[in-house]
This record gives C-alpha cells, structure tokens and sequence, in this order.
C-alpha cells in the first residue's frame, strides 16, 4: 500500500488588515481586552463583497501547487473543508473546481469546521493507501468577516474571527523518511449547540425569518467558556492518544502546529504536552482564527519561514465546533 505524504503547501489571505482598534470602532471593545484573551492583534478580512470562499482557494491551491512542483492540471481530486461555503448548495470545491478548470474532477466537501483539515486530511491519506488519487488538493479555506455580527451582541465572537486560506497537495510517496503517519479524529454532537449558527435551517419552515433575523440567528454564536475548557482537555488528550498509538513521545516531536483559535488554548495546550515555546507555531496573532484554514496556513508559513523542514516530525492539532477535535502526525 502507498503512503501518503503533504508533497506541497500554500497559502492566501486577502490584504485587508483589520486590528483590533479598528473593531473597537463597531463595537465595544479593546485591543488591550482582545489581545489578554486572545493574543490576536489583527485579522485579515476579504477586499470586497463578491469574494467567496472558493474565490480566496484559488491562489492558495496555485501556490501549493508550484510548492509542490506539480501543474494545476495534475490535480485528481479535491476535498475542501470550510464552515463558511459559498452557498448553502451546491459544495465550494464544485466551484473551486471549475475555477481551476478542472472538470471530471471529483470534488467533496467536509464540514468539520476548525477540525476539518484533519478530517480531510484522514481522507486524503486513505484515498491516497487505497491507490484511488495522487494529487489530491486539500483544501481548508474560510470567509468569515461577511458573516460576523458586529454589534455589541456579537463581539465575543466577531474578535476571533479572519479570513483565510490554505491548501496541501496529498500523494504517494516511495520516501521512507516522510509522510503522513496517522490521523485520528473524534466528535462529539453533545457540544454542537455550544458553537453554531442556528439559521437559516432544514429544520425550520420557512428556513429563515425576518424575525429570526432580528434575533441575529444567522450569525455564530459560542459558549466560550465551554469551548475553552474542551478544547485545553481534548486537544492534549488526542495528541497523547495518536503518539502513543504510533511508539512516539511528546519528546520526538520537532513541532507542534495546533489551530489557532486563541493563543490561551494553545499554551496550556503545550504545556500539558510538556513542549518548550520554540517548538509550538502561533500566528493567530496575525490572523486571527481562520478555521479550516488555520492548521495549514501556520504550517505553511512554519516551513517558508524555515521552522519546519524535511523529515521533521510534526504533530497538528485541533478542536472545534461540532463538538469536533483531532490530531494528526506527519514527517515533512
Ligand atoms: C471568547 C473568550 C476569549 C472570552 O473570554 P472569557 O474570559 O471567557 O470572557 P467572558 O465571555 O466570560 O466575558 C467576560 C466579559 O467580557 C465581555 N466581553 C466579551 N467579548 C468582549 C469583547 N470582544 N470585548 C470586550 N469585552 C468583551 C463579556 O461581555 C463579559 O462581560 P461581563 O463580565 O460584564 O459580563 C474565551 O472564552 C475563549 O477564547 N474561548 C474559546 C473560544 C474559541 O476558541 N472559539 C473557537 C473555537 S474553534
């Protein structure tokens, strides 16, 4: 059976900077409340309406692509993970697709939210042992800012959130020193109330109201305490569970590149894992939590700032809404 290795990685976000000053003019709030909380200093937020999730896909598959050395012609499957989907049907790698001038080619989406990279890339890898694909692009990619809330109302959770993509081109390798190793995931839908956007919904008729409007239904709404608490339990307990089923320790690993939902989280996160501060990436601090986006676009930056280079044992880490959370281990 083939491995699966992340044979190429690249990323995009749109220009637009906003700091947190510049939110503290929408709603009240500070950068000093923001960064204690959070450690995030500014988000990236798309240019302008018309901008899709599939739209900010582009470059960054392209980029994973000349990463990779391989044309965007040779790419056989795509999976794309987002929360945050051009529309409610049909999926975004259907429009990626096209946008990419793929056609025939199999698009799936995954709605695993900040755990939704390691979802797909669970995927990706067993497509790729089975022999079904060789460049599978991986795709996690979110625009968050067009579906904020940025009223008082809203603020806990308008402050996380940016715009952002990032993608990793997946395939067999014949190199016994690199590849994915495992990839395990888990959920747990008696959080998915805690984290979610409750409208518009099948479940409701019609799906969306101007009453439910009014009630600001359309926009996520979060226990950020539960979610904090979960997140600092279950993202060392799956970390420790993929190591150990694999015969590693915390003390092989050369970096850890866990989502970026608050720089809190991943600290405590750390320090259960015992890993020094140099061994953990954090960019959140310029991106803000950009979901599925998050675990490839701060290993991108990682190996394009040369923090992570071949054959370096990487451990990825999430949680998310669902609840959903995972680990994944990989030799660059
Ligand atoms: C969101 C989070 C930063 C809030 O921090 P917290 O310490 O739990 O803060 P609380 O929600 O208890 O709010 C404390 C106070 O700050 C206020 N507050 C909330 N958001 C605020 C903001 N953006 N600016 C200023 N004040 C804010 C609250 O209204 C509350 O005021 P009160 O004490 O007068 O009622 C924190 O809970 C968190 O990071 N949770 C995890 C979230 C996460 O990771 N989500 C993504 C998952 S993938």
């Amino acid at each position: 059976m083939a491995k699966s290795a992340i044979l190429g990685l690249g990323h995009y976000v749109p220009s637009k900077v906003v700091t947190n000053d510049d939110l503290a003019q929408r709603f009240e709030t500070s950068d000093e409340w923001i960064q204690q909380r959070t450690g995030i200093v500014e988000r990236r937020y798309i240019e302008e309406s018309g901008i899709g999730a599939s739209d900010l896909a582009v470059p960054a598959v392209k980029n994973a692509c000349d990463d990779a050395g391989i044309a965007v012609s040779d790419i056989d499957a795509i999976i794309f993970a987002t929360l945050s989907p051009d529309h409610f049907f049909p999926g975004s790698g259907c429009f990626l697709q096209k946008k990419l001038g793929l056609p025939g080619v199999p698009a799936l989406d995954i709605r695993n939210q900040c755990s939704g990279f390691l979802y797909g890339l669970q995927i990706a890898d067993a497509w790729v042992r089975a022999g079904m694909y060789r460049r599978i692009a991986l795709v996690g990619c979110e625009v968050h800012s067009t579906g904020l809330d940025f009223s008082n109302e809203g603020r806990d959770v308008t402050v996380l959130f940016g715009d952002g993509a990032a993608c990793a081109i997946v395939g067999p390798t014949e190199d016994e020193s690199r590849g994915v190793i495992d990839v395990e995931v888990h959920a747990d839908g008696a959080g998915a109330e805690l984290l979610w956007i409750e409208a518009a919904s099948s479940a409701h008729d019609p799906r969306i109201t101007h009453e439910m409007i009014d009630q600001g239904l359309q926009y996520p709404n979060m226990n950020g305490k539960q979610v904090f608490r979960w997140a600092t339990e279950k993202m060392p307990e799956v970390s420790l569970s993929v190591l150990e089923r694999n015969g590693l320790t915390t003390a092989d690993i050369d970096l850890l590149v866990p989502h970026q939902a608050n720089r809190r989280i991943n600290e405590l996160v750390a320090r259960k894992l015992d890993l020094p501060a140099e061994k953990v990436v954090h960019n959140i601090q310029r991106f803000g939590n950009t979901t599925a986006a998050s675990i490839p676009l701060a290993l991108s930056e990682a190996i394009q700032q040369g923090r992570a280079k071949q054959g370096d044992l990487i451990l990825l880490a999430a949680f998310g809404s669902g609840f959903t959370w995972g680990a994944g281990l990989c030799r660059l």
